[in-house]
């Protein structure tokens, strides 16, 4: 495995056009929950279509750390949670994923205990847990916090009513999760409406509850005796999808994408069509054609599924910088979103930003220069803008992009880009 400090060194000659057809990935976004569900029943899981990444690697030092045997073997993965002894989650293992908060939901049901460390800020801005422990507190939890620790303890949880005022992602999950140890019917108000809330659904229904209208915005969950062996595939990441689909679009090409539902990505989608994208979907593919010469689109305001998803933001943004005309971008989920365009602009792109709102001014021509990787989808879109610029990109990336993109060279190496990732 490698060092948490080593440095990834991508390498892309732009002006080449993707043409092809490749594999949308297994979901991050999904599996990441669904292995802290892993721990609800004791038992065994076996996942298939896990994607091999950084955060799924940080996540199975979480389960081992809790007592689980974990392994991965390509895109296989085995848990076994009949060893876990621990309910705590040391602060040098939360901070490798800010996702890890997850665990708490699943170890207060499995347990009726958790100990972790806040997650803090990261690179996008604020990240409150205010409705995440409003949900549990709600479900029964007594919650002491302070700034080095949360401790989370429930004699019984119950059923209960839980009504979200914002339809948080995370908060619905860890609902979702500590659920599974309550008695009687949780319900649900307000519960984000993501696909990978439907895949924890899914997951969950096959080892530990009923649940009755995930994927809409009341869920219904009644927890039954747990099944100890539980085998589950992975959907696929749409956001994967979406990076593949706007690159395409920047450099032009025709571009076929396999293995997943695009009407997943139908926000994402609608602007590649009205910027000139020539795009023909099926239930489970897509084919997008591109001459490269786009014209600008917008607003582009970022929203709860199935609006805009703030993280295809920095990813369509780096495909319009040549489009003719201006685009406009409004972010609304995270206050620190466009950390990707000050590095943008070292290959001559044209934006400006005021407050939640950015202005791209389409150029003709971008070149290539050196770049810092931000975040995951801005240090993903650095190589989307990378491949519609002329000349060499090379952005130094300290494992953002490794956390969400599996083989992300090589998928692009084969439909025929010229992007190499050393380190
Ligand atoms: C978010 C995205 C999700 C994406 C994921 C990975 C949204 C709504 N969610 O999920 O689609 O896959 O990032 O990048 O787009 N908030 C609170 N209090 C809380 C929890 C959240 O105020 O307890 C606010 C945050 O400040 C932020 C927003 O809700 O403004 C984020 O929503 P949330 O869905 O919780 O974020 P993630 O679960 O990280």
């Amino acid at each position: 495995m490698r060092g948490a400090i080593s440095m990834d060194f991508w390498t892309v000659r732009g002006g080449k056009r993707l043409y092809g057809a490749c594999r949308v990935q297994g979901s991050k976004n999904a599996s990441l929950p669904i292995l802290a569900a892993s721990v609800l029943a004791g038992g065994e899981t076996e996942l298939t279509n896990v994607p091999r990444l950084r955060d799924i690697d940080a996540a199975l030092r979480i389960l081992r750390h809790l007592g689980c045997r974990a392994e991965q073997e390509g895109n296989r993965l085995y848990i076994d949670a009949r060893g876990l002894v621990h309910s705590s989650v040391p602060e040098s293992l939360m901070h490798e994923m800010r996702s890890s908060v997850i665990f708490m939901g699943a170890l207060l049901a499995r347990c009726g205990e958790v100990r972790l460390s806040p997650p803090g800020g990261c690179r996008l801005g604020k990240r409150p847990i205010d409705l995440h422990l409003a949900a549990l507190r709600k479900l029964g939890a007594r919650i002491e916090e302070d700034v080095s620790e949360l401790h989370c303890r429930a004699q019984r949880l119950r059923g209960t009513e839980i009504i979200l005022p914002f339809p948080s992602v995370g908060a619905t999950e860890n609902a979702l999760l500590a659920a599974c140890g309550a008695r009687g019917e949780t319900l649900i108000r307000g519960a984000a409406r993501e696909p990978e809330i439907a895949a924890l659904a899914d997951f969950l229904c096959a080892m530990v509850a009923e649940i009755r209208g995930a994927g809409s915005d009341t869920i219904r969950l009644t927890a039954f005796r747990p099944k100890k062996d539980v085998c589950f595939r992975i959907p696929p990441d749409r956001i994967a999808a979406a990076s593949f689909a706007c690159a395409a679009a920047g450099c032009g090409g025709d571009l076929t994408l396999n293995g997943f539902e695009p009407g997943q990505i139908s926000a994402v989608l609608h602007f590649l069509n009205a910027a000139g994208c020539d795009i023909i979907t099926f239930t489970h593919a897509l084919r997008l054609r591109s001459d490269a010469r786009l014209t600008a689109v917008g607003p582009v305001v970022t929203a709860p599924y199935p609006g805009f998803p703030t993280d295809a933001q920095p990813l369509l943004m780096a495909a319009l910088l040549r489009a003719e005309g201006e685009s406009l971008f409004r972010e609304t989920i995270f206050e620190n979103r466009y950390r990707q365009v000050p590095e943008l602009l070292r290959l001559g792109a044209d934006i400006s930003l005021d407050g939640r709102e950015a202005t791209i001014r389409g150029v003709e021509r971008l070149r290539g220069s050196a770049l810092t990787a931000t975040d995951l989808r801005g240090g993903a879109a650095m190589i989307v803008a990378g491949l519609a610029a002329q000349g060499e990109t090379v952005i130094c990336d300290d494992g953002h992009i490794t956390r969400g993109y599996e083989h992300f060279d090589r998928c692009l190496r084969s439909l025929g880009a010229d992007v190499y990732l050393e380190y």
